[in-house]
């Protein structure tokens, strides 16, 4: 059995640190709908987390309070050790915690390029105040941040696309540049709801190289919702399994795909 403060070394060779996120029965509810029912789990450092379970069965609702975009009436979120006071969305991103969104949420009207600036956002400290008194200053810092969206534009191999406006793109591209935005935010969590819904096999292939990737290169924490069976065992470390806002199964994929109850609610049946 693991401690929360214990590393291990994957198969892969890749470094998965001490828990970094703590779920501790968190319940959510919209109204009289219990979304989230007393639900645990954590989440290591380096470590790919997938959440998996049947439509409507609360994950995009636990992507929300682990972004703390949603509080919930009961339980705690403990991160790096501490109980996390409810945030604005933008302490959330100063706490190294980037999203992407399960509908694409970009600037439709906006290039490739700028879209992937605005996650920069939370590093744009000067004002126009402090851009009137000293020039150089805001020009320094744009060009930081050019750089940075520049080096992931190109690991994400965007670069053809840069100046375009992303209402042009097809849809794999754009879910590739809300990845790149999230990116832009040099976040230690990363968390994709359903990055790959509605993609061809090509895409995925494509989706799933770039986030296994950016694990490893960048050594990213990434939390995902996923359907696809075949895409979770081949990416994740754990898997959470919901269902109907309870956690059914929570382990490796290989320990998941064998849980009965999992089987039962979910695996038995197509979800495309
Ligand atoms: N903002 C909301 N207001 C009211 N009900 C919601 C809201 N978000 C989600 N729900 C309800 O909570 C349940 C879980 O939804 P969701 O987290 O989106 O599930 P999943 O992502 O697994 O499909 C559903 O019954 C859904 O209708
Ligand atoms: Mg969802």
């Amino acid at each position: 059995m693991l401690d929360q403060s214990d590393s291990y070394v994957t198969e892969d060779g890749r470094t998965i640190g001490p828990v970094v996120m703590e779920m501790k029965n968190i319940t959510l509810r919209f109204g009289g709908v219990v979304a989230i029912k007393d639900i645990s789990f954590d989440i290591r450092e380096g470590e790919i987390r997938a959440i998996i379970g049947p439509n409507g069965a609360g994950k995009s609702s636990m992507l929300n309070v682990i972004s703390g975009f949603y509080v919930p009436q009961d339980g705690e979120v403990l991160f790096h050790g501490k109980k996390r006071p409810p945030m604005r969305p933008y302490e959330v991103a100063r706490q190294g915690i980037a999203r992407t969104f399960q509908n694409i949420a970009l600037f439709d009207g906006m290039s490739v390029l700028d879209n992937v600036m605005t996650g920069r956002l939370n590093y744009m400290k000067t004002n126009l105040f402090q851009q009137a008194l000293w020039k150089g200053w805001a020009e320094k810092e744009e060009t930081e941040n050019r750089e940075v969206v520049e080096k992931i534009i190109d690991f994400l191999e965007i670069q053809a696309i840069r100046k375009t406006p992303v209402a042009r793109l097809p849809y794999g591209l754009k879910k590739r540049v809300e990845l790149a935005r999230a990116l832009a935010a040099e976040p230690k969590l990363l968390l994709l709801d359903e990055p790959m819904a509605g993609m061809n096999v090509e895409e995925k292939e494509d989706m799933s190289r770039f986030i296994l990737d950016v694990n490893d290169e960048f050594g990213t924490t990434i939390a995902l919702i996923e359907h696809d069976m075949g895409v979770v065992m081949d990416l994740s470390d754990r898997v959470v399994v919901m269902d109907y806002g309870k956690k059914i199964g929570d382990g490796t994929p290989e320990e998941v795909r064998n849980n009965q109850d999992v089987i039962d609610a979910y695996l038995g049946v197509s979800h495309d």
